[in-house]
């Protein structure tokens, strides 16, 4: 299938989304405690995005081929959570690392964002770990334009990855968004420098590298939808929405609360 290009009608909607998506992140930040549940976390954004922000939470019953309907508004992945963890009645405790992914829908167009939070004062490794993969996620963006191709994208991500002494998953990619949650293409997190489809302007797409500490095979745990790694190593993830612009890029799940780029 081909990749969408945008109309700057369309370009103009998933800015909106992209925004309403990071500021849930804003918002639930302050809430990522100890002693808080990770239920807890999905009906306070649920309330807001729902009451206040006036979206529709993407994840809720979402239900792709193979899969059962996802039964919560967010995704909660704690420590050797890989992705797609299912918010319920496990508590935060000091030293967790967590992913937090939002996805809404505005007007009928996906903003899709995620970022690691720290819960207290995890291990060195635990920190570096969020840190290396927040890293990885910008330099494949960083890659991005006219021109380059996906297996830049992969390849920048790979090379840092493993040069730090960790592993990229290889079962999740990112993933074109707009109307539909996932469109093509594949957004690879791993691959050849100039390999894959060449980038044009108006191309909207995730970029959300999932980096193990330990080996990179994964299991589903037996709800479904966990994803964890198979040594129980720590994982971590970061996930922005990117538009390919005339002259590079611009990342649309940006938000007051957003972490600042790397100095790399
Ligand atoms: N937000 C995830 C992604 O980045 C997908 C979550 S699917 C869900 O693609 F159903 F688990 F929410
Ligand atoms: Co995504
Ligand atoms: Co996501």
């Amino acid at each position: 299938m081909a990749i969408a290009i945008k109309t700057q009608d369309e370009i103009d909607r998933m800015k909106v989304a992209g925004h309403l998506a990071a500021e849930v992140l804003d918002f639930i930040a302050p809430h990522v405690t100890a002693g808080c549940t990770t239920g807890e976390l999905d009906r306070m954004c649920h309330e807001y995005m729902v009451d206040v922000q006036k979206v529709i939470p993407a994840p809720l019953n979402y239900a792709p081929p193979g899969y059962k309907p996802y039964p919560k508004s967010i995704c909660t992945s704690i420590n050797h959570q890989v992705c797609h963890g299912i918010p319920g009645d496990r508590v935060l405790k000091g030293g967790d690392i967590l992913n937090i992914d939002i996805t809404i829908i505005k007007d009928g167009f996906h903003g899709d964002t995620s970022r690691m939070f720290c819960v207290g004062e995890p291990s060195i490794q635990a920190r570096r770990l969020c840190e290396i993969t927040y890293e990885c996620m910008w330099k494949g963006i960083r890659t991005v334009r006219p021109n380059s191709t996906l297996g830049d994208i992969g390849a920048a991500i790979q090379q840092h990855a493993e040069s730090s002494g960790f592993s990229v998953v290889k079962e999740f990619c990112g993933h074109g968004i707009g109307r539909n949650f996932h469109e093509d293409p594949q957004v690879l997190h791993y691959g050849q420098r100039g390999s894959g489809a060449i980038l044009q302007p108006g191309m909207i797409f995730t970029i959300e590298p999932m980096i193990n500490a330990g080996k990179a095979a994964i299991r589903e745990l037996a709800d479904g939808w966990t994803i964890v790694t198979k040594d129980h190593s720590l994982s971590a993830q970061w996930e922005h929405t990117v538009l390919v612009t005339a002259d590079g890029f611009e990342v649309l799940t940006t938000s007051p609360g957003m972490p600042n780029p790397p100095t790399l």
